[in-house]
């Protein structure tokens, strides 16, 4: 294809993106599958890759993002970005009404909008792009947040049809919906779980609520990591000098038309009772959306209307928000149970007689640590407060004093390990009591054979969670060196498993003798490493037995190991039943050492070196690669910044990586450089 065909073949690529886009986000009537979405995406990629300077300014291909802001540029607001009167009472929103009337003598329409809980954008539109987007800031000025923004689908990068002005601003609410904040959670829980953080640490680490995580997200500095967040917009003001209509409402329907997302929650009422309608519907309804949101915003419609009541020094007259109260229902205690991981952290948990909150049915909550408990006054039976204020885990806010029942208990933090009864300690400056018997506590042992054959680690599918207890508490298994030691007749006497699941296991169990030696060091579960640590210390130290022997010295001088960790591997290795253990698993034949191929290919060569890999290969596979890059001592990152060394480009490789490491300075390598710098 020659330029010129390149040319039209892209502006046919765009064009046909952005009606998909349109009819799938304004009309909520998609005309092609996903999947055939992404496959012209891609061919608008591939084009775009091969004729950079032909990328056009409102290409779709911009929603994967590349483009890393490391200062968000503040930039003043042409109109300023007011915040609303809030109120919580219905005879306030009365006397807003009774307010209002007062100063317009006609009917007085409003719109009534759901009020969205995320992070307020405004956007400027010039000849149909959009140019700017800027966070609310103080109200004057903002974060220039423009290419962070770009990676949002239901924002328009170009208008659709015709008709809007020249020049205008619009604003509305970013959000993450429910449904993206929970995967989100639910793979970071998994990933902090694989790494060894108890119950209480990983509630710390998990994201806290969609609100939080979306203007975290908006303040990314790498735009690919905000395109692979999900975020999403509604848009609920038009601001210029030539909008179309003198009423807010038809103003945003012709915004609709234009290709933004207009809430379709969006209603106009006569009269403040029918507003009252509308505001004790949605305190129920609102909770099925995959949004959250706060309250209910009421707005006079009518431009005339709007201008004759104007502004005090901070609201508008012409606007009101109604908030919902932060969800809460009173239930009645249960008991509290204690809880004990893999670590032996102890977590304490509510039990609480089942009641409806925000969606779902609570029956639990988390209490996180004897300070909780002792500052919430907890006694036997209580009847609790529950909230959910847009947070993921329902919490015990208080406790109905007027309810308590006479000579009840105070509930009392235990001494003991709830599973073992071993006296818990409580290290300095902790929050955790912990069940220091790791040898003998049954849910500890468990714990480190569950991670011991879980799929990144030895990878024995062939046994779940259900089957480890049962051989545990058949007294077949104490650690994971004794699954090596499991025989057919062992198996065979176990309830529910017939000779074809025993075979399996046994074959299973087999199998992960072939582990490399990375794996291997993962699944022995030192705590504060992870998959990637574990790798580091594989490739550096090569076999176990040096590693064993390292000194913090030698292992803070790896880089990535900071202090604790590199003190917990020292005490680890200190332990003399942890040694014992390590020399059963090497006499079981499992991998010690990095295999011939892996050491032949090891070095250090790429030390203190940062790899971006991007595009199609010939002389490795993208795995393949990475792998090198860790081997030779290097750090894969999934995105180009200013600390990425090189940027290794195959073919088919984005445009918009490709415009960023030119930007940051990168140097980009073709694969055979990548060969040379480590052979
Ligand atoms: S109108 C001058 N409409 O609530 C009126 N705001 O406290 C400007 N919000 O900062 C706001 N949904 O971030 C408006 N349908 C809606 C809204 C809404 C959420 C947020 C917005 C604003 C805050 C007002």
């Amino acid at each position: 294809m020659n330029k010129e065909e390149a040319k039209k073949e892209i502006e046919r690529l765009v064009k046909a993106l952005q009606e998909h886009n349109y009819k799938y986000y304004v009309e909520s009537n998609p005309s092609i599958t996903d999947e055939a979405f992404d496959y012209l995406l891609k061919e608008l990629e591939h084009l775009e890759a091969a004729h950079p300077e032909l990328v056009l300014p409102d290409s779709p291909s911009l929603r994967v993002g590349g483009e890393v802001t490391k200062n968000f540029e503040t930039v003043a607001h042409r109109f300023p970005m007011l915040s609303l009167a809030n109120t919580y009472s219905e005879e306030d929103l009365r006397d807003f009404d009774a307010r209002v009337r007062k100063t317009i003598a006609e009917e007085v329409d409003y719109a009534c909008e759901l009020k969205y809980d995320g992070v307020s954008i405004s956007l400027t539109y010039e000849a149909g792009l959009l140019v700017k987007a800027v966070t609310r800031g103080d109200g004057e000025k903002g974060d220039d947040v423009t290419n962070n923004v770009k990676t949002i689908r239901s924002i328009p990068l170009r208008l659709h049809g015709h008709g809007y002005p020249n020049s205008f601003v619009i604003r509305g609410e970013i959000f993450m919906p429910r449904p993206v904040f929970e995967k989100l959670n639910s793979e970071l829980r998994k990933e902090l779980e694989s790494e060894g953080y108890n119950e209480e640490e990983i509630w710390d680490k998990l994201l806290k609520n969609p609100r939080n995580s979306a203007s975290g997200t908006l303040k990314l500095q790498d735009s690919a990591v905000v395109a692979a967040r999900k975020l999403d917009c509604y848009l609920y003001a038009l601001l210029g000098d030539e909008l179309p209509e003198k009423s807010h409402y038809a103003n945003l329907q012709h915004a609709r038309k234009w290709g933004f997302q207009i809430s379709p929650h969006m209603e106009i009422h006569r009269g403040i009772d029918a507003v009252m309608k509308y505001v004790h519907q949605w305190d129920k309804s609102r909770q099925a959306l995959d949004v959250d949101t706060d309250g209910v915003v009421i707005k006079v419609n009518a431009e005339e209307q709007q201008k004759a009541l104007g502004f005090t020094a901070k609201v508008p007259r012409w606007a009101i928000a109604y908030k919902y109260k932060a969800e809460q229902v009173s239930t009645r205690l249960v008991d509290v149970v204690f809880q004990v991981g893999r670590t032996g952290a102890v977590t304490p948990v509510a039990n609480l007689s089942p009641v409806f909150l925000a969606g779902t049915t609570v029956k639990r909550a988390t209490l996180h640590n004897a300070d909780i408990i002792s500052k919430l006054d907890l006694h036997e039976q209580d009847m609790v407060f529950v909230e959910k204020g847009g947070e993921i885990i329902p919490k015990i806010v208080a406790v109905d004093l007027t309810q308590r029942r006479s000579g009840a208990v105070p509930i009392a933090y235990i001494s003991t390990c709830p599973e073992c009864q071993t006296p818990l300690i409580r290290r300095d400056g902790e929050a955790a009591h912990v069940c220091p018997n790791a040898e003998g506590c049954p849910p500890q042992i468990k714990g480190r054979v569950e991670h011991f054959i879980s799929r990144r680690a030895m990878d024995i599918d062939s046994l779940g969670g259900e089957t480890i207890g049962a051989l545990y508490d058949k007294g077949l298994i104490q650690d994971y060196a004794d699954l090596y030691d499991l025989t057919k007749a062992d198996l065979l006497v176990m309830d529910r498993m017939g000779e074809k699941s025993v075979d399996n296991l046994i074959h299973g169990i087999e199998a992960s003798k072939k582990a490399p030696f990375e794996r291997v060091l993962f699944a022995l579960g030192l705590p504060h490493i992870g998959e990637t640590t574990a790798k580091k210390l594989a490739y550096s130290f090569k076999t176990m037995d040096a590693l064993m022997h390292a000194d913090e010295a030698s292992l803070l001088a790896l880089g990535d190991i900071g202090e604790v960790t590199a003190r917990s591997i020292l005490a680890y290795f200190a332990v003399e039943k942890n040694k014992k253990l390590i020399e059963r698993l090497r006499l079981k034949g499992l991998n010690f050492e990095l295999s011939a191929e892996a050491l032949s290919n090891t070095s250090e060569k790429l030390h203190g070196l940062t790899f971006v890999v991007s595009g199609v290969f010939t002389l490795f596979s993208r795995d393949e690669l990475k792998k090198h890059i860790e081997r030779n001592g290097g750090k894969v990152s999934g995105s180009i910044s200013g600390s990425t060394s090189y940027l290794v480009a195959g073919d088919k490789m984005g445009p918009e990586k490709m415009k960023k490491a030119e930007k940051l300075g990168v140097k980009m390598i073709t694969e055979t450089d990548f060969q040379h710098m480590i052979e």
